[in-house]
Formats: C-alpha cells, structure tokens, sequence
C-alpha cells in the first residue's frame, strides 16, 4: 500500500540551468547519534529535521543522556548562514524518550509570521507530544538567547484546539509533520500545516490542522484515508483536494476524505506485494512539475522508479538506469531491496530543468551515498552522478527543502557513523 499525496507546496521560480555538478562547501556536527538498534535520527518520513528560515538554519535531532544512554532527549540547534558562527545547541532534558522504535522522530516547523519553533515528536500510536516556543524566536533570533527556556511543557494538545476531545484526536498519533507556508509577510493568514496519522497503521487516517499566528491551530479535517498509489492535490491548505483532472474528489472539513475510490486518482497500478515502499520521496520542479521516488519489484528485479507528472498532467514512469547505464562507484541504481534505506528527490530552485536524486546503497551493510541528476530537455532520463561518497550515510539522507529557497544551498542531514552531520553542497 502507498499513499502519494502531496504535504509539498509548490514554489514558482524562473530560470533554467542544466545539471553540472555539486562542489561540497563544508562539513558540521550536530552532536552524537545515540546508539539504538532502531534508528532515531535520518528518517526519510522526518519532515523536518533541518529548515532554514530568515537567515537562520535550524536542526532537530535525538541525543543520549549523558549519564543513561538508555534515555533520549530532544536537541534543537541553529546556526546563522551568514559568517561561521557554527551550532548553537540545547537539549531539552526535561523530557525523556525511552523507546527505541524508528517511527519516534522529531519533527521542526516554524511559522514565518510569529517566529514560533514547532516540534512534534516520540510518537508511534501514543498521545500528541508537542512542543511550542515563545514568539519571535525565529523572527528575532539576535534577542532571544538560545536555551531550553524558549520551549514551553510538553503537550498532548495543539493550543487552540482545547475543545477537542484529545481521547479522540490526539491519541494513538503518528507520523507528525510540517509545512510552512510562505504568506508574504501578513500575519493574518495561516503559515503552518501539522498533519498527523491518527490509528495504527492500515486503519490510519491523516489529518490536517493549521498554524495562525496569534491565534494558534484549527482542525482542517481528515483528508485521507490510508490506502493504494494514488495523486491528489489541494490549492487551499489542503481543506478541499482535486484529482488528476482538476475535479473536486474530497472536503476535509466536510468530514469527506479522499477515499481509495476517489475518481480520477490512481495513477499506476501497482500489485500488491510490488516491492514498494512507503514515504520514499516527493517533490515538485520550479515549473510545477510532480516528481515521485519510489522502487518496484514489477519485473523480477528491485529497482528505483522516477514518475512524473508533466505540465500537461501526463504521468511518465522511467526505471532509474541500471549500473551498466550509469557508472558510479557504489553501482548505486543496482542495490534498491524492499525495505532499504529511502531516498530523497531535489529540484533546485534556479535549475527549473534540474532534477537531483539522493540515493543511499542499499547493499548489505553499505552506508555509501550517490547524488545522481537529470534535466527536463533530456525528459529525465539522462541522469549522471553529480557526487558520490563510498561511507558516511547510515540512516536515510534528509535535506533541508527551505535553505534551497534562502540561498540555493543544498544542505543534507547525514548519521555518519556515530555523528551526526550536515554537508552543505552549492548546486
Ligand atoms: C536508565 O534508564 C532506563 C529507562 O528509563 C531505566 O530503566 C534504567 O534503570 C536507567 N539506568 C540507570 C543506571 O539509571
Ligand atoms: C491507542 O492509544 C491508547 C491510549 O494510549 C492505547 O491504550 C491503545 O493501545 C492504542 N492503540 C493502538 C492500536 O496503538
Ligand atoms: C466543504 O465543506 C464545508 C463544510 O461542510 C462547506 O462549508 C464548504 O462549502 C465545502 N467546500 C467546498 C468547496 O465544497
Ligand atoms: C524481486 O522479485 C523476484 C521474483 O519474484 C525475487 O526473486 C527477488 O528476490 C525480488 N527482489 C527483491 C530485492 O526482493
Ligand atoms: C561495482 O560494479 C563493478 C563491476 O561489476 C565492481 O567491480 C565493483 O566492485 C562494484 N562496486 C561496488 C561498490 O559494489
Ligand atoms: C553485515 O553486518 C553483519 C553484522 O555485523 C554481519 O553479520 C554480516 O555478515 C554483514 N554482511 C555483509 C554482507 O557484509
Ligand atoms: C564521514 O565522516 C568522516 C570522518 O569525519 C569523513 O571523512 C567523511 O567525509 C564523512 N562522510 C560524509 C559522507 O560526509
């Protein structure tokens, strides 16, 4: 089962260069990766670990406790972009996390129009655990001193919303996320999407709420209904969503979530048992084009797909090529498996006909990283590795999706080895 529906909102850009190269510009540590068997930190459904936003870049991760590495806490840390002032970083040990379950992330949101950190985070089926700083954090990051002081109690509710029966929506959440939304400046609009999975796996639904600055959240509605390979978008903060054909097919504050039987949204048809994989990667092109990451085993052989959506709102389906087809030192295109490590697409903002992969071996035992690009006029099938690393990537790569729109700079959240890096790459 795969759901594909897009938390992704598209940024219009113009310009158009061709894929070149990527040239590393430097190297940090966050901290220490703690040593669980499940991996907390570099989770490709993370979203997100790093955003940039007024200059500022932002990272949200997992640490030990110094005296018990069975217990985990929070750390939050940011770095202006501009000099090299390198890291600033708290832990937020008032709060413990003690399992070691690959689905207890933490999630970073920030509203652009109050400079509040959101985080979301230690959930797999368990009461909302959430987090709020004070206002102007992000807005004002000169006044405020960096410290746990900024984040108020942990909170099994979303201020705003202490009418709902928290037994009934914030219970047995996963999967927190996300989504700033740019809104030119007035404060009066909502700038934040949280979506959470609410239900076990298979009976989940997700639901969507939104962040108005000086107001707090309000519930948008149950959108979906976990199921199938499907597309469908929204162009108002996901309150009612389209199908492929630009027909209305779901009102999530009409309690009518897009259904598996929703017309118009399957797009292909993958068996069951298909070598599919859930929450591999999404992104859209500066020309509004859709691209999806994801791997099937349709032919007898595992392997990597690109599909795509056109601006005529054809989809295309390409097979990435195999090693043969595209020398790389990992042979990366010919080690995807069934359940390996996940990767992540990248359309950089001023390269209109750039599309970036970032694969992750997923050979046994591999911890090896390939970037590989192709360009729209070679209608994405011309794809060249840009840069590769034999090690260094031990959970699945994540990427900072708002310092691409600040500067152009890629920047990529790495476990490598015990530590916790992130490599900034100029596209
Ligand atoms: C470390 O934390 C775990 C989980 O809370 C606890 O069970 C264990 O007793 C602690 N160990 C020590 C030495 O305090
Ligand atoms: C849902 O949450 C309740 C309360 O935390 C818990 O008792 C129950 O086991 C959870 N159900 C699932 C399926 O995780
Ligand atoms: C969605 O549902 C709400 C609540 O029933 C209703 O007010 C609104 O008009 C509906 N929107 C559309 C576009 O159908
Ligand atoms: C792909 O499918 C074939 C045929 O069903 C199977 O033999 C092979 O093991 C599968 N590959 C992976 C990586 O699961
Ligand atoms: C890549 O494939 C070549 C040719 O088959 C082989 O010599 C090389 O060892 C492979 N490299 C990796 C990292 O698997
Ligand atoms: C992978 O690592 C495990 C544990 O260290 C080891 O048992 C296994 O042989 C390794 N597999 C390969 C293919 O190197
Ligand atoms: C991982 O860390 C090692 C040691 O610091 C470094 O040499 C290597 O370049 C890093 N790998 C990546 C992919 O950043």
């Amino acid at each position: 089962m795969w759901k594909l529906v897009f938390l992704t909102y598209c940024w219009l850009f113009f310009g158009s260069v061709s894929v070149k190269g990527l040239r590393l510009l430097q190297s940090t540590t966050l901290g220490q990766d703690p040593q669980t068997v499940n991996r907390l930190n570099g989770e490709s459904f993370q979203q997100d670990a790093l955003v940039t936003f007024n200059g500022y870049q932002y990272a949200v991760f997992w640490t030990a406790d110094a005296s018990n590495t069975s217990v985990r806490h929070p750390s939050v840390s940011r770095r202006g972009l501009q000099g090299s002032s390198g890291w600033e970083t708290f832990t937020l040990s008032d709060y413990d996390g003690t399992d070691d379950d690959g689905h207890d992330v933490i999630s970073l949101g920030i509203s652009q129009g109050d400079g509040t950190l959101h985080i979301g985070f230690d959930q797999h089926d368990n009461p909302l655990r959430y987090r709020v700083s004070k206002t102007g954090i992000a807005t004002h990051p000169t006044i405020n001193p960096w410290s746990p002081q900024i984040f108020g109690p942990t909170l099994d509710y979303l201020p705003g919303l202490e009418s709902l029966d928290k037994n009934v929506f914030f219970i047995n959440v996963t999967y927190p996320r996300f989504l700033s939304i740019p809104t030119g400046g007035r404060k009066s609009d909502s700038d934040l999407l949280f979506e959470i999975r609410v239900g076990r796996s298979g009976l989940g639904d997700d639901w969507l709420y939104r962040y108005t600055p000086g107001k707090g959240w309000a519930q948008i509605g149950r959108y979906l209904e976990n199921h199938d390979m499907d597309y469908a978008y929204s162009h108002n903060l996901g309150e009612t969503w389209m199908n492929n054909w630009n027909q209305q097919i779901a009102n999530s504050s009409a309690e009518e979530p897009i259904l598996p039987v929703s017309a118009g949204i399957t797009v292909f048809s993958i068996p069951k048992y298909g070598g599919i994989l859930n929450q591999e990667a999404q992104t859209i092109d500066a020309e509004g084009r859709i691209h999806v990451l994801n791997r099937e085993n349709t032919t007898g052989v595992e392997q990597w797909y690109h599909y795509w959506r056109s601006t005529a709102t054809h989809w295309t389906r390409t097979v990435l090529p195999p090693p043969s087809n595209l020398p790389s030192i990992n042979n990366i295109t010919g080690t995807p498996t069934v359940i390996g490590k996940r990767g992540k697409l990248v359309a950089p903002r001023s390269g209109g006909e750039a599309l970036l992969a970032i694969l992750p071996s997923n050979a046994p035992n591999a911890t090896a990283l390939s970037i590989i690009g192709s360009t729209a006029q070679g209608h994405f099938r011309d794809w060249k590795v840009l840069w590769e690393a034999v090690d260094g990537c031990v959970a699945e790569p994540l990427f900072d999706r708002y310092r691409l729109e600040e500067d152009g700079v890629l920047s990529l959240f790495l476990v490598n080895g015990t530590m916790l890096q992130v490599e900034d790459f100029e596209l």
